[in-house]
């Protein structure tokens, strides 16, 4: 396996465009994600990722972890950053729907002479430069795409592309993580590929402090008050089970921020800023957490709440149903 830097750079990019040779054939490698990733609190599931790419002996072979979590709690930053900590090259392969077998591996382009040649998808790149792959929302793909990645996640460690007619294998140094999310729009991913991908990781929401850096890391310029008013809205939000993330968080400041610079003749208010863009971002919904939080568990039905006899015989919108009203605090956390 022979990479090797082009010794040409060309005039308007200045990162070099890298190659490599694989059963003769010339593969143009994918560019490294280079942009800062932070990991802020959660230490733990940290070290357990950064755990799952040791390896203790010669014999032994790296993990490929599972990173799962609600939409927006960090689950792509965690992978960026624990790659960022190795100070490992990182690759970003973002799944899709549409991803077939081949744009996982190696893609033929046509040049303006007529000539084919052969780009490395992110993965392929990170498995010949010894890097690390993010699969990121890898329950995007379908099961075919998936299988052609069997051979990589098992003692074989290595693609076979049809479309270059070659047999990749992976540097010694290649490591990988996927993440995976939870909504509707994702595939079943088959058992044969789930036990290839072990352990599974569960991103949690931050603790109150953590929320606070997470904010301040991202919105350096936001205002404190600002910041304390988002990190309580999502603490509570966190406690009744809801999903608003620091995705979230970070939205809603960078809308309210704007808003309140926007018409310094007629300047929002910080509180009404704060709230237009709770509404905006979030949803009406999103205003009234405890009742938003109570909505939801009767929709999942049974499953978060157990029935209560009460229930059996009252609407749970029944203003004579024993609950109603009531301020049943979910503080079973
Ligand atoms: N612990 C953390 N440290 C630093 N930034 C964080 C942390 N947790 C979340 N963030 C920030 O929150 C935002 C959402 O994180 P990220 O995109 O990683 O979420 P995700 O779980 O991958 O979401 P999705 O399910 O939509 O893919 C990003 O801007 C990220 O930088
Ligand atoms: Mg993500």
């Amino acid at each position: 396996m022979h990479a090797r830097e082009s010794d040409s750079k060309p005039v308007e990019e200045n990162e070099a465009v890298t190659y490599a040779e694989i059963e003769g054939v010339q593969l143009k490698l994918s560019r490294p994600y280079t942009f800062p990733g932070q990991w802020i609190g959660q230490q733990e599931i940290l070290m357990q990722l950064l755990a799952c790419w040791i390896t203790v002996d010669d014999l032994d072979l790296p993990l490929t972890p599972r990173l799962v979590g609600s939409p927006g709690v960090g689950k792509t930053q965690l992978a960026i950053a624990a790659a960022q900590a190795q100070g490992r090259p990182l690759y970003i392969y973002q799944c899709t729907a549409d991803t077939r077998p081949e744009d996982l591996l190696v893609t033929p382009v046509l040049s303006q002479g007529g000539e084919i040649s052969y780009h490395a998808s992110p993965l392929v790149s990170a498995m010949i430069s010894g890097g690390v792959c993010l699969l990121d929302e890898g329950n995007r793909m379908n099961e075919k795409s998936w299988a052609s990645l069997a051979p990589l996640f098992d003692g074989r460690r290595l693609v076979e592309s049809i479309v270059a007619g070659i047999t990749i294998p992976a540097d010694r140094e290649f490591r990988a993580a996927v993440t995976m999310n939870q909504d509707e729009s994702t595939f079943e991913i088959p058992d044969y590929i789930l036990s290839r991908l072990q352990p599974t990781l569960e991103v949690g929401f931050p603790n109150k402090q953590d929320e606070m850096s997470i904010l301040q890391y991202h919105l350096p310029f936001a205002e404190p008050e600002m910041l304390a008013m988002t990190v309580e809205f999502l603490q509570q939000s966190h406690q009744l089970k809801l999903d608003f993330s620091p995705r979230d968080g970070i939205n809603l400041l960078r809308f309210a921020i704007k808003r309140m610079i926007q018409d310094p003749s007629h300047p929002i208010s910080r509180d009404q800023a704060w709230q237009e863009a709770l509404e905006k971002c979030l949803g009406e919904e999103a205003v009234d957490l405890e009742q938003l939080a109570q909505r939801r568990r009767r929709t999942l039905g049974g499953d978060a709440v157990p029935l209560g006899l009460a229930d059996l015989f009252f609407d749970p919108q029944d203003p004579l149903h024993p609950d109603a009203d009531g301020d049943d605090e979910e503080d079973d956390e």
